[in-house]
């Protein structure tokens, strides 16, 4: 499928079978989470702009290198808190947003209730984060808000795709590359994920 890129490596693989298995209970899926948050991460940032430096090892000069651009991930509550971690294992430098929705449950549609987006300049990379893709309404609707607040360097990486996610951000922010571990099968008539790995957000505070 157009308009993703599925992140196909074993070590991610094994982490998203031990997500999805009913039994995982909440402080595993927590942890499992954050690390392939982290994998999933390193590709999906494969291409950020770096610097040259000058570095002073103790015996010489030599070139280095440092992130050329300001970094911020913006996680969508609550699911997307799962992921931050992981990524700040990668890049601590990183400053990190959050944009609070639920879905509503009839409508399937975000419901904004928070906000808080660092300040950046127009060249930042902002990396919006959130393990599920499903009906792409909650991805959608933060991706707008951050065009809106200025952002023109995005990415949105998650773990599970569904296809009619992917298809409406291709439709309305084909600009905005997207990353995930797996690309399931379809969405059931509650919006969730088949095969999935169930609500993210209670797994992972062990709300349900
Ligand atoms: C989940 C998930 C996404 C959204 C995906 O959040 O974390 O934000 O659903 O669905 P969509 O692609 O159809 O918009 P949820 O609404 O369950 O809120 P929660 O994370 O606070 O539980
Ligand atoms: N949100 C989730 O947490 N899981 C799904 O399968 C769909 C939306």
């Amino acid at each position: 499928m157009t308009g993703v890129t599925v992140i196909d490596h074993p070590l991610v693989a094994r982490h998203l079978s031990v997500l999805r298995d009913r039994a995982t209970p909440a402080g595993e899926f927590r942890r499992r989470m954050s690390e392939a948050a982290m994998l999933i991460g390193f590709e999906a940032l494969r291409d950020l702009r770096v610097e040259r430096i000058d570095v002073e090892t103790p015996l010489e000069t030599t070139a280095g290198a440092r992130l050329a651009d300001d970094i911020v991930v913006i996680a969508i509550l609550r699911a997307g808190l799962g992921m931050v971690d992981g990524f700040l294992g990668l890049m601590p430098e990183a400053r990190v947003g959050h944009l609070g929705m639920y879905r509503d449950e009839q409508e399937l549609s975000p419901v904004g209730y928070y906000e808080s987006i660092p300040e950046h300049g127009p060249e930042a990379e902002i990396v919006l984060v959130d393990p599920m893709l499903a009906t792409g309404g909650s991805a959608a609707s933060g991706l707008r808000r951050l065009k809106e607040r200025g952002a023109q360097r995005l990415r949105f990486v998650c773990l599970v795709a569904a296809p009619e996610g992917v298809r409406r951000l291709a439709e309305k922010h084909g600009d905005v590359t997207v990353y995930c571990a797996a690309l399931d099968r379809e969405l059931n008539e509650q919006g969730y994920i088949l095969p999935g790995l169930g609500d993210a957000g209670d797994r992972l505070f062990g709300t349900r």
